[in-house]
């Protein structure tokens, strides 16, 4: 997508809003799917979380992806955005037992995550085959927050607890179709991934039955030109190998799964936002946007960086800026940035604004999330409103006459 384009739709649509591009998307699917092409049976299921929108959604389905859930609410977006129940798995954490049977009930892949549970559905429904999340205890991420395969993390099940969860398969008999790890995300080294995968592998072969080895995911992307990110070729080639050589052993043609999330939408997005002020201060200039970490709260929450460029003075001169948001606490988007000079009105773009961005949206400071937008054949779809005053009062309930004064209410 490129800067006029991503300024026209601005002017369309007004800022702040979410832009995201269905080709990037696109080619990253392709990407990945061509890095695992020596793997027969190959599935992709986009992680959800990442980004939700229903149209998002159906853009995945289109494609081929199956659909990783982690909620009731995203089980059932997937659904009505057209997927199977049997291309959908869910990866609940410390969720109830009804919420995990209400998934069941609609048929799709279930994944359990700690032995208590596991031996409850177990006991309830040895009939439904049941995924297993194991906890490898690697350390992988890019920070301690999405970093949550190690031994002090609350996913998965240890595989230091690998011979009790068998006494639970053989006490209730359940059927284990599927092992999965998710380590963390920003994993760079595939190395990571490699030993990893052969904890997986040295853990399947507790399971006669399996159907599918799911890796997770946790690729790192590029946040600007020439950036670090996982080698995906080299990961596909590699692993791919192992794989294929563990099915031989194993005896059957398993499917290898991963769930991205990042690695298919992050650089396909893009947030706009305006500037409000220009201040100068004792150390610094301020570029205040009308937005904040009300809509983007990667810079505050994680310490993640987002390129951000100027683009309705692309060729100007370079000057350093901070830019803020109006949110009544520190909300920083980046510090001390160089950027083509800033005057009052024009259109910031914060790249790889497609994961964990709207998605982590709130209405903090009573503001309206953002409208999202679709650029896809060379056009522009609307695919999420602007929130209106309604949808900051929406559900709230007015008490107002416990508040009334004697004399008001005496006069009534
Ligand atoms: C279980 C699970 N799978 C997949 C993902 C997607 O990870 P990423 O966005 O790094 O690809 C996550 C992200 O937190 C996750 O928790």
């Amino acid at each position: 997508m490129n800067s006029l384009n991503l300024l026209k739709i601005a002017e369309q649509f007004g800022a702040p809003l979410y832009v995201y591009d269905a080709e990037k998307i696109s080619s990253q699917f392709k990407r990945l799917t061509n890095a695992f092409k020596g793997v027969s049976n190959l599935r992709l299921n986009y992680a959800a979380k990442a980004l939700s929108n229903i149209s998002i959604l159906r853009l995945m389905e289109h494609l081929g992806s199956g659909l990783d859930t982690v909620s009731i609410q995203e089980v059932k977006l997937g659904l009505m955005a057209g997927f199977k129940p049997e291309s959908i798995i869910y990866t609940p954490n410390g969720v109830s037992l009804e919420e995990i049977e209400e998934a069941s009930a609609l048929g799709v892949q279930i994944n359990i995550d700690n032995l208590s549970v596991l031996e409850q559905f177990g006991s309830k429904h040895p009939d439904v085959p049941v995924c297993i999340r194991i906890n490898p205890h690697v350390m992988a991420g890019g920070n301690s927050n999405i970093s949550v395969g190690h031994i002090d993390s609350k996913f998965g099940i240890s595989i230091h607890q690998i011979p009790h969860l068998l006494r639970i398969v053989d006490l209730t008999q359940m059927n284990i179709n599927g092992i999965h790890m998710h380590t963390g995300s920003d994993i760079l080294d595939i190395d990571v991934f490699l030993y990893a995968s052969e904890i997986l592998f040295e853990t399947a072969k507790n399971f006669k039955d399996l159907d599918f080895i799911d890796f997770g995911s946790g690729f790192k992307v590029p946040y600007k030109a020439g950036d670090i990110e996982t080698n995906i070729e080299e990961l596909g080639k590699k692993l791919t190998t192992r794989f294929n050589e563990f099915c031989t052993e194993y005896g059957k043609e398993l499917t290898l799964a991963f769930e991205p999330g990042k690695f298919l939408v992050s650089e396909a997005g893009y947030f706009l936002a305006k500037v409000n002020v220009v201040k100068q201060t004792t150390s610094t200039v301020f570029a205040s946007v009308d937005s904040g970490f009300n809509h983007l709260i990667r810079p505050m929450l994680y310490g993640a960086s987002h390129q951000i460029s100027n683009i309705s003075n692309p060729k100007g001169r370079e000057r350093y800026y901070s830019v803020v948001g109006y949110i009544c606490e520190t909300d920083t988007f980046g510090s001390n940035r160089r950027i083509s000079e800033i005057s009052e009105g024009d259109v910031l773009c914060f790249k790889n604004a497609g994961a964990y961005c709207f998605t982590m949206a709130s209405n903090y400071n009573s503001r309206f999330r953002p409208p999202e937008v679709l650029w896809h054949n060379g056009k522009a779809h609307l695919i999420r409103e602007r929130e209106t005053f309604d949808d900051i009062l929406r559900n709230q309930v007015d008490v107002k006459e416990l508040f009334e004064s004697p004399e008001k209410i005496a006069a009534k």
